[in-house]
Parts: structure tokens; C-alpha cells; sequence
């Protein structure tokens, strides 16, 4: 046995690695020469490939990879609840009674109204649309800060200011709500999408001579809040109570923090307000305002929200991701019981762990050799927060019995056992999941998607190219899950990670080096922080690499260059779908960008390049 097994891994490893180069191989372009447009080198062929793809590229690919196997998960559960000893209470019985409902809800525009009729305004209140014939809608009743509290315990936000729940700035172990103003972006922000409303008043069925008015209405108010805004005005954050915020603004703050997290909003619980002066700007505004268009706005808002959060569809995979969305940590833990309790898992998170590890040491010896011109303290800062950074297979929390945690975590998610009811259902997952935000009893638990995914056993057809794979040749795992988390490494000590230790506290940083290199790649980029983890996440990812295979500068499953394979493969995972125009553009920038200059990319492409047009920025 042994001696079979031990012939068979050189050939297993073989055929990965060609299988992998060739996968790579197919998305090249030979015609376009990669040092003038080293996307369309790179990438050339993606689009033909992925012709009939429901993925942009390939992170959604993971992503549809994940939800497949979640399907086939969520099978094999409605399969073991016809048992007799299927558990209903338990953590499966709720993941799957949510994916159930979602899976037999109703495919019709009148789930919109379902649901706003299940969530009012208010006590013994309707919206102003749903109100009878020929009565009229009590406005005294509607206080517009009261709705919001209702509807912010679904998770709604951003309608007249912004909440959130971050950790203290000045204590990263505690947590704090935050105010500040609404944000205007684009989406699903009503000044840029004037059609968005319309299709909702249609839809909940506003009387179609009304509608435009409606519309038009709701787009000047949301316009006078927008000039409100001074963005500038940063200063102007405050630590504040309750009571004092709401003697300060003239609103009923108490009153607002009761509804939204029940009796523990005790006058005194400190709140961070930032950008202090809209808040009592908005007391004057609202209070000028027509309750009934105030009362529409915020049920456009909400709607919107709902249409969001349940994306559209029934579809399995588009209820999986509902699952994934609103209850994440236990699609976590069931994913991780069904497709990862293996020897084989253990053994891929190992190596991961391992890339990391020599990644960790790469960096530090390149905060060692100080190009930055860093103080011994800033130094020891650096080597901190380096050393502290872990790697969290699967997102989940670190205990010993997950499924007794897991299970209390859920133990407030109770389900009516009757008959499936979508709206119902769905409105109580989304309250359920602002509670816990509110309450952060998943103290250091980040709800964040992990990128890692790994083979399924039920391989779907056709194999899908592997984003890691165990058996293969360094060349591959450093140049895409390498190169991915050394990105995220060096994240943590862009701009904005820079000025956070170890700790999670504040640190303020100041480097003439730094600065200078920031100021270089502001030139031509606007996002630093990305540009720096696409640009030095590359140079760490490869000199990890290069290190690592010193003495082997040839591989014995092809006769190219491990360089080329190293850059092809970093290269393609900006490989995306040119349908998607933007997004496809913004790539090609940041993948030019990141090799531009890069001697390693030069000599590994034989690319003689006269001047550089721009010196590359050190960082
Ligand atoms: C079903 O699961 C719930 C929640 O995990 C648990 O409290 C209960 O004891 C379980 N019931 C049975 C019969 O195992
Ligand atoms: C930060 O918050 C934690 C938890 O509330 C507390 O135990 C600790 O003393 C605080 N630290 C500081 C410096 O205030």
C-alpha cells in the first residue's frame, strides 16, 4: 500500500500542476505582447472562455462554487429532516426553514406591500399609501424619528443620518454607535436613480397620476440634505449621551435608542455623533416638512432596502446566498462540517498557514532593511501588529465546541413551526441579525466573506481551475493565494491601517518616507490603499516566492520559465468579463499599474523598456 501511494503522489502532483498551467495557458493571448498591454496578454482569452459564465470573475467564481455546494448541502438537510430525529430547533431545522421559505415564497410584485403592511410606521399606523378609501391618514400620529427606530431594527439605515455599530475609537475592545450623516453615493441613492422610486410607487401601487409629484417631492428633500452636508467639517465629532444629545438637537433620541435596543439605552450610554452641527440642522428641516411625504420617503427607502436584501430571485443558489447573508456564522459551520472535516482540509490550511508564515518573515526583513527611515519605535510597532496578524480559515470564532456556540448564538432566532411564511420569516432573520450587530455579543467575529474555498468533493461539471491546491508547485500557490494575502498584509499597513496597532487602538504614524511614497502613487491613483497592496503585495508575494525556489530555476512539468508562470497567474486573477465595462477597466489599470516598472516582470518577459514613463513609486 505504502509503496503505491508513494508512486502514486509525484504522478497526482504531475497532472495537477499541468492542469493548472493549462488552465492558465488557455486564457493567454499570444498575439498581444506583454509589455505593452499585459491585461490583454494575461486575460486575452478569458472572455472566450467564460463565454456562457454566470460569474465576473474569479472571486465571483469562488462565490458560485460556494453557493453550489451549499444547494447540495441544503439538499442532503431537507433529506435528513423527513428522519424521525430531525432536530427543528436546532441550527440545521432553522437554516433550512429559512432556505425552505425563501425557496416556496412568492414570485410576485405584491410581496413588496406584504411586507409593508407587516412593518408600519407606527403603532396603529399604516403608510400613507395603504390607508382606505375616502379616510384620511392621521399625520399627527406619524413621528418620523419614531418609523426610523422600527425600521433600524431591520437593519435599514442611512434614511436622514447614517448608524452604525463600530468599536470605540478611543477603545477598540469596546463597542459604540455611531451617527453621521447619510452618505449620497451612487446606487441606491435617489438623487441617481429617479427610476428606482418610480418603480417602487408603481409597484406598491401609488395611484399612477400621483407618482411623478411623489417622486419629484422626495428628490428636492433628499436634495436640501444633501446640502446640508459640509463635509469637510471633521472636526465637529462629539462623544455625547443620550440625554444631552437630545437636549442639544431638540429630537427625541431616548426615545428612538428604547425602540432600536430595548431598555439597556440608559439616558447616560455614550454615542459618537460625527459632523455634530447636521444633526441639529435636521430639527429645523424636519420640522418643516409634510409628514405624509416625509412617511412615503422613508417607506420608498425601507422598500428599497427589502428589494435589496432579498435580491429578487428563488432561485436555490440566490436563497443560498440568502442564507450566507443573513444567517452567516451558521452557514459557516455547517459548510465547514460538510465539505472541510478532513484530513485533506487540515492539511491545505497547514500550507496556508505556512505561505503566510514566510510571507510574515519577507515582510519583516524588509521593515528591517528600514527604507521607510522608521524610529526604533515605529519599528517595534511594525514587527507588533505583524506578528499579531492571524489567519482565520472559514470565519469562524475560536472555540472548542462550535456547535454549542453556534447553537446559543441562534438560541433568540425562533421560527413559528406552521406553515412557511417568506415575509414573515425573512423580517425576523434581518431583526435578528441588527440585534446581534447591536448587541456585538460576536465580539471580534467579522461577518466578512473569506476567499478561501477548496476543491468540492461533488465536483461540478466541468472542473472548475482550483484556486489552491495542495499537491501543486509553489509557482502556483504563491502566485494567487500568496499573492492574495500578502495584498492583505501589506493592507494592514496602508493609510488607513498604518494608524491602527496591534491592539485595534489608534496610533497616530508619521513617516517622511511614507508620506512621500503616498504622495507618488496619488499621481495616478485614487485608491492608495488598494494601489499599495496591488503594487508592494506583488513584490512580497514574489520575492517570498523567488526565495523559496532559489535553486530551482526550472520546473520539470513544462519548459517555461516558473517567472512567467508566477506572473500569468498573479495577472489573471484580474482576468474578468469585459460585459461588465467598468469594473473590466479598473483591472487592467490596477494590474498595469502593480508590474509597471517591476524589474522581476521585466526580465521574466525579456522586457526592455527605455525609461520607465514614471519612476515606480517605492513603498
Ligand atoms: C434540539 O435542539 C435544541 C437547540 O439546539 C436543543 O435545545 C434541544 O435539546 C434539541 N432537542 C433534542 C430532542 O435533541
Ligand atoms: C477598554 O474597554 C475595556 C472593556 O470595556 C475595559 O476593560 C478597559 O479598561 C478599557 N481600556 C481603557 C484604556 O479604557
Amino acid at each position: 500500500m505504502w509503496i503505491i501511494c508513494l508512486l502514486l503522489v509525484p504522478l497526482v502532483a504531475a497532472s495537477s500542476n499541468t492542469r493548472l498551467l493549462n488552465g492558465i495557458l488557455s486564457h493567454v493571448d499570444k498575439e498581444a505582447n506583454p509589455c505593452e498591454n499585459y491585461y490583454n496578454h494575461a486575460c486575452g482569452q478569458y472572455n472566450m472562455r467564460h463565454i456562457d459564465d454566470t460569474f465576473f470573475d474569479i472571486i465571483q467564481m469562488l462565490d458560485h462554487q460556494v453557493n453550489q455546494n451549499l444547494v447540495k448541502l441544503m439538499d442532503e438537510l431537507e433529506m435528513s429532516s423527513q428522519l424521525p430525529d430531525f432536530n427543528v430547533s436546532s441550527v440545521d431545522g432553522k437554516v433550512l426553514r429559512y432556505y425552505l421559505s425563501c425557496r416556496g415564497a412568492p414570485r410576485n410584485m405584491d410581496s413588496l406591500s406584504q411586507y409593508l403592511k407587516v412593518i408600519s410606521p407606527g403603532e396603529g399606523l399604516t403608510w400613507p399609501q395603504f390607508i382606505p378609501d375616502g379616510s384620511s391618514w392621521p399625520q399627527e400620529n406619524f413621528k418620523w424619528l419614531k418609523a426610523l427606530a422600527h425600521l433600524h431594527r431591520y437593519g435599514l439605515t442611512n434614511v436622514f443620518f447614517n448608524l452604525e455599530v463600530v468599536s470605540n475609537p478611543r477603545n477598540a475592545s469596546e463597542y459604540m454607535v455611531e451617527l453621521n450623516t447619510p452618505t449620497f453615493g451612487e446606487e441606491s441613492q435617489l438623487p441617481n436613480s429617479f427610476i428606482e422610486i418610480l418603480s417602487v410607487l408603481y409597484i406598491i401601487k401609488v395611484p399612477s397620476s400621483e407618482i411623478i409629484t411623489l417622486a419629484r417631492k422626495m428628490r428636492t428633500l433628499e436634495l436640501l440634505l444633501k446640502t446640508m452636508i459640509n463635509p469637510i467639517d471633521t472636526l465637529n465629532n462629539r462623544y455625547i449621551s443620550i440625554r444631552d444629545f437630545q437636549m442639544e438637537t431638540g429630537h427625541n433620541w431616548q426615545r428612538f435608542f428604547e425602540i432600536l435596543i430595548g431598555s439597556s439605552a440608559a439616558p447616560e450610554l455614550q454615542v459618537l455623533v460625527r459632523n455634530f452641527r447636521y444633526f441639529t440642522a435636521l430639527k429645523e428641516l424636519m420640522d418643516k416638512q409634510d409628514a405624509r411625504l416625509v412617511a412615503s420617503y422613508i417607506m420608498t427607502r425601507f422598500a428599497i432596502f427589502l428589494l435589496d436584501e432579498t435580491m429578487g430571485g428563488r432561485e436555490s443558489t440566490e436563497c443560498v446566498s440568502q442564507v450566507r447573508r443573513n444567517m452567516n456564522l451558521a452557514a459557516n459551520m455547517l459548510y465547514k462540517e460538510r465539505f472541510f472535516e478532513d484530513s485533506t482540509f487540515s492539511a491545505n490550511i497547514l500550507e496556508i498557514k505556512d505561505i503566510f508564515e514566510k510571507l510574515r518573515h519577507q515582510f519583516l526583513l524588509q521593515v528591517d532593511q528600514n527604507h521607510l527611515e522608521l524610529t526604533a519605535l515605529q519599528m517595534k510597532f511594525f514587527v507588533r501588529k505583524a506578528e499579531a496578524i492571524e489567519i482565520n480559515v472559514v470565519n469562524l470564532p475560536k472555540t472548542d465546541d462550535l456547535r454549542h456556540f453556534i447553537g446559543q448564538y441562534y438560541q433568540d432566532l425562533q421560527f413559528p413551526t406552521g406553515e412557511l411564511d417568506y415575509h414573515q420569516e425573512h423580517l425576523k432573520v434581518l431583526q435578528f441579525r441588527t440585534q446581534k450587530m447591536l448587541a456585538q455579543s460576536s465580539k471580534g467575529h467579522s461577518e466578512e466573506q473569506n476567499i478561501l474555498t477548496y476543491r468540492s468533493q461533488a465536483a461540478p461539471l466541468p472542473p472548475p481551475q482550483p484556486f489552491f491546491q495542495l499537491e501543486s508547485e509553489d509557482v502556483f500557490k504563491y502566485s494567487l493565494m500568496g499573492y492574495i494575502m500578502a495584498h492583505h498584509l501589506i493592507s494592514a499597513f496602508a493609510t488607513e491601517g498604518i494608524t491602527i496597532g496591534s491592539d485595534g487602538n489608534d496610533q497616530s504614524f508619521r513617516s517622511h518616507r511614507f508620506e512621500e511614497a503616498v504622495s507618488c502613487l496619488s499621481r495616478n491613483s485614487e485608491n492608495i490603499d488598494e494601489s499599495m497592496g496591488d503594487i508592494a503585495g506583488l513584490e512580497l508575494a514574489y520575492f517570498t516566492y523567488a526565495k523559496m525556489a532559489k535553486n530551482r530555476n526550472r520546473l520539470d512539468f513544462t519548459h517555461l520559465p516558473p517567472e512567467q508562470i508566477f506572473f500569468l497567474n498573479v495577472g489573471q486573477f484580474f482576468c474578468g468579463n469585459s460585459d461588465m465595462l467598468v469594473q473590466y477597466k479598473e483591472d487592467q489599470v490596477r494590474l498595469q499599474r502593480a508590474i509597471e516598472g517591476f524589474e522581476p516582470f521585466d526580465k521574466a518577459f525579456g522586457c526592455y523598456r527605455n525609461k520607465p514613463k514614471h519612476e515606480k513609486c517605492r513603498l
